[in-house]
């Protein structure tokens, strides 16, 4: 059976950079890997009152999608600086009901990617610090801070920046050796 891998990307945009770096990583998920995007934009926003009889089935079915992972990655814009709501609203949706969270112990990592320079290392780093409290041992390197992304992709959306590519296909081989330290299959 193939490790799965959940991609949670931070932005509902159809044409989304970071979306568009988590198709390529799963173009190139290694052999005995499963990466897939698990779809974040529908749940509501979290709300302790709706605990109980008032659950949504969003939120079910979400539990149990990041439940059944073997490890995540994000892969995140960074706006105002920081984690876009709609990614934290997802870690948070996941996390509760207290003491029966759903990212516990899942090896992870962080992408994040910007149009600008400094590709988007406010959002990775605040994101790293909800990771801690949700005890997802993130990946401290390499880091990935994918800068001026307007410019690495095709009509299509492919990538097509050679080093990026290179970057992308060495990150996940290090991924992995991350997840075998916790996974065994
Ligand atoms: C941004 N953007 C942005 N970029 C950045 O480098 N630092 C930032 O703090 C912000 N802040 C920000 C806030 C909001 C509300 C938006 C909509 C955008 C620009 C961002 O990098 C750009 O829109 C990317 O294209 C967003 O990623 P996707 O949607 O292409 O994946």
């Amino acid at each position: 059976e193939k490790i799965q891998v959940g991609l949670f990307v931070g932005s509902l945009r159809k044409e989304s950079f970071n979306k568009k770096i988590a198709n390529h990583l799963i173009s190139i998920a290694p052999e005995g890997y499963e990466y897939k995007i698990i779809e974040i934009g529908q749940l509501p926003f979290y709300n302790e009152d709706l605990e109980g009889d008032k659950l949504p089935d969003s939120y079910k079915s979400f539990r149990a999608e990041v439940e059944a992972l073997d490890a995540v990655i994000f892969v995140t814009p960074e706006y105002n600086r920081s984690v876009p709501a709609v990614l934290k609203n997802a870690i948070d949706v996941a996390s509760r009901p207290y003491g029966k969270g759903k990212w516990g112990k899942k090896p992870g990592a962080v992408i994040s990617s910007s149009i600008g320079a400094i590709g988007g290392f406010g959002a990775n780093h605040h994101l790293r610090q909800s990771l801690v409290f949700v005890d997802i041992p993130a990946m401290a390197q390499p880091e990935a801070y994918i800068g001026n992304a307007a410019k690495l992709f095709d009509e299509q959306g492919k990538l097509t920046n050679e080093d990026t590519a290179k970057f992308l296909k060495d990150y996940v081989a290090a991924f992995s050796e991350w997840v075998e330290k916790f996974v065994k299959k």
